[in-house]
């Protein structure tokens, strides 16, 4: 840090009436990395003028159903860090992964076995598994919640309408086994026509996740789950956009090319809560 200045050391002490002590520990850890970030730099008025100008159109391109600020966040590695940082300790729960903007609370339930995804394009799959405390017993009536793309690899809420469609949630049976039926999610780009996007653009970065399925598990008395079962051989698998693949969640969605469908079988673990 350039030794001539002390409005670091000004802002540090601006807080020091802060009663809340977590709160002040982010925000001096966040302000001394900004500005050793711009000291290290030399960042110019310009750049930081452009900076805010970015940020400000992240903003504006957010709405009910478009969320730059996540993309922002995954794209930058900062939501897989992020959700390391808070599963360091191991509980022996399935690894999670980013929930990504295209998530929606309370989707529709389907009875198990039945089938979340619309007529339309794409190999039918089935998919079955159960759902698992760390003893490997069953959770009964835990709840699934599912969300994939469609056979042309775009979610439902990126059509002009939003129709519902490859997705919803199941409800494990008594021995927390789960089945419902979609179709075999597609490799796809992120959106590019903002903010986000154009960054990657600059960089030279790619902008495709590999083929996979959402999932978030939840049931009493254990910590939710979210995660995402990645399509083995995918070609994306390690250069994925948002850094949101592990290696555990890698799984083959078995293809038989007799019948044409495809099935997928995951058990997942979940942690009691406060365990970890
Ligand atoms: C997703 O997997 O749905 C996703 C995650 C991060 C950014 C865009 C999409
Ligand atoms: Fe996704």
């Amino acid at each position: 840090m350039n030794a001539a200045s002390t409005v670091t050391e000004e802002v540090l002490a601006s807080a020091s009436a802060c009663e809340d002590a977590r709160l002040r520990l982010v925000f001096e850890s966040l302000v001394r990395h900004l500005h050793a970030f711009a000291d290290e730099v030399g960042l110019t008025p310009a750049e930081w003028l452009a900076g805010i100008r970015f940020l400000t159109a992240t903003g504006h391109k957010c709405d009910e159903f478009r969320q730059e600020f996540m993309m922002l966040s995954d794209t930058l590695g900062l939501t897989s860090l992020v959700d390391e940082i808070a599963h360091r300790a191991s509980t022996g729960a399935s690894e999670s992964s980013v929930l990504g903007p295209f998530y929606t609370e309370n989707p529709p339930e389907v009875e198990r076995g039945a089938s979340i995804a619309a007529p339309g394009e794409g190999v039918p799959l089935e998919v079955r598994g159960r759902v698992r405390d760390g003893g490997g017993a069953g959770i009964p009536d835990a709840v699934l919640d599912v969300w994939g793309t469609d056979g042309g690899g775009l979610y439902d809420s990126q059509h002009p309408e939003h129709p519902v469609d490859c997705r919803g949630r199941i409800r494990a049976a008594s021995d927390g086994s789960f089945a419902f039926r979609t179709v075999v999610p597609q490799s796809y780009s992120i959106p590019t026509d903002g903010p986000v996007g154009a960054m990657l653009q600059r960089l030279g970065r790619h902008t495709f996740r590999p083929a996979h399925l959402h999932f978030r598990i939840s049931a009493e008395g254990f910590a939710p789950l979210t995660t995402a079962i990645y399509a083995a051989g995918d070609r994306y698998l390690a250069s994925d956009a948002v850094f949101g693949v592990r290696s555990s969640l890698v799984e083959e969605f078995r293809r038989d090319e007799a019948s044409g469908t495809a099935t997928l079988e995951r058990d997942f673990t979940l942690a009691r809560a406060g365990a970890g």
